[in-house]
């Protein structure tokens, strides 16, 4: 599952700068504690949508979520959201970072209620030159 998961990675990130995880960082992060992961099928042998989030004691943490382009604007991303938000503890601040540039997720995390809480200075690294993060966070009680 962790090289399935790592070509999706791959396919969905090209060519944002978030840098594609291959399959064996993919099995290690699946390891980690308090991980919680989901992957989406549209009637097609390999999944279209993942994400892949941390819960501990006092937050929790989007470390990914991507869905194929080809399979955008179906509403694949608000349900992972839905479903990880729906298996971590209600009140719980949920975190996640994204590059400054990244439009379409700023516009999804927008829509799930997220509010930018903080900068990240050249987090990302694009080509020679680096981009911010912005940090955004929910409560997780609030209305997806
Ligand atoms: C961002 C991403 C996960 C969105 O996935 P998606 O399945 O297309 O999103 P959804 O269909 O669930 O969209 C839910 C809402 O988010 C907003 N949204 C999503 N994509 C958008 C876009 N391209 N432009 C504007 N708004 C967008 C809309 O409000 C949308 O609701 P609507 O379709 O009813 O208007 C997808 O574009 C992707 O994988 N991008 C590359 C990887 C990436 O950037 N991941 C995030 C890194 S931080």
């Amino acid at each position: 599952m962790a090289e399935v998961l790592s070509e999706l990675h791959t396919i969905c990130f090209d060519p944002l700068p978030e840098t594609p995880w291959p399959a064996t960082a993919m099995r290690t992060i699946l390891r980690m504690p308090g991980i919680h992961s989901y992957a989406l099928w549209d009637c097609e042998p390999a999944p279209v949508g993942l994400l892949i989030g941390r819960e501990t004691r006092d937050e929790a943490e989007v470390l990914t979520v991507c869905v194929s382009p080809t399979a955008r604007r179906k509403g694949f991303a608000r349900d992972l959201f839905t479903a990880f938000i729906g298996d971590i503890a209600c009140g719980t601040r949920l975190v996640l970072e994204v590059a400054v540039d990244n439009k379409n997720a700023i516009e999804l995390y927008k829509s799930l209620k997220f509010q930018e809480v903080g900068r990240r200075p050249n987090y990302y690294r694009v080509g020679k030159s680096r981009i911010d993060a912005l940090i955004m966070a929910r409560q997780t009680a609030s209305v997806v």
